[in-house]
């Protein structure tokens, strides 16, 4: 489902942030990526999702060449793919339920369905009763409980987690 070959990434001026990365992740593997704070975790993540490119080497996932991607393409690859990103990356001006919702909506699906949908997964986070704040009157734990909402309501093929739980209790 994922796989990497000789991948090597450097950030423009900077030496490599990865050097000669080889793996394979089948379908149906739960894979924790560890290392220390700078060894290059986030930016293999975002290497996955499309948001930077190799210096070299190949990227497929799930038949998708990732590497030669043209921008147009890009929705496609990030319709199998569901994010959390470390810094969560909520829209500050949207509430929660049009966060979560954002998804469901690019992709086309009719508002009843969405609401629908939307409230399950919400519920599911423990989050219902906060389905009209704003990301900024949430909680860290709270703010991190909706990025993992938005990254599951589509159920993606891929979930990539970058640090995940960091703010979550048991
Ligand atoms: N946008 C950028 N421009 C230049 N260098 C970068 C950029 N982002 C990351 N780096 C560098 O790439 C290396 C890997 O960073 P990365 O964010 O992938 O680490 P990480 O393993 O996720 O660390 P952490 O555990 O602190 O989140 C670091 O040395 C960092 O300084
Ligand atoms: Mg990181």
């Amino acid at each position: 489902m994922i796989q990497l070959h000789n991948v090597f990434m450097s950030y423009q001026g900077d030496g490599a942030a990865l050097s000669n990365v080889t793996l394979k992740i089948p379908k149906g593997e739960f894979v924790f990526l560890t290392g220390v704070s700078g060894a290059g975790k986030s930016t293999l993540m975002k290497l996955l999702y499309g948001a930077l490119r190799p210096t070299r080497g190949q990227i497929v996932i799930d038949g998708i060449n990732v590497t030669k991607l043209t921008s147009s393409q890009l929705p496609f690859l990030r319709r199998k793919v569901g994010v959390v990103f470390q810094d969560f990356k909520l829209l500050p001006s949207r509430t929660v339920l049009e966060n979560v919702a954002l998804t469901l909506e690019v992709m086309g699906w009719g508002k009843k369905d969405i609401n629908k949908r939307v409230y399950h997964v919400l519920k599911q986070m423990g989050l219902e009763h906060k389905i009209n704040s704003t990301p900024l009157r949430l909680s860290g734990g709270e703010q991190q409980r909706v990025a993992l909402a938005r990254a599951l309501v589509n159920e993606p093929k891929i979930i990539l987690a970058d640090e995940p739980t960091g703010n979550l209790d048991e």
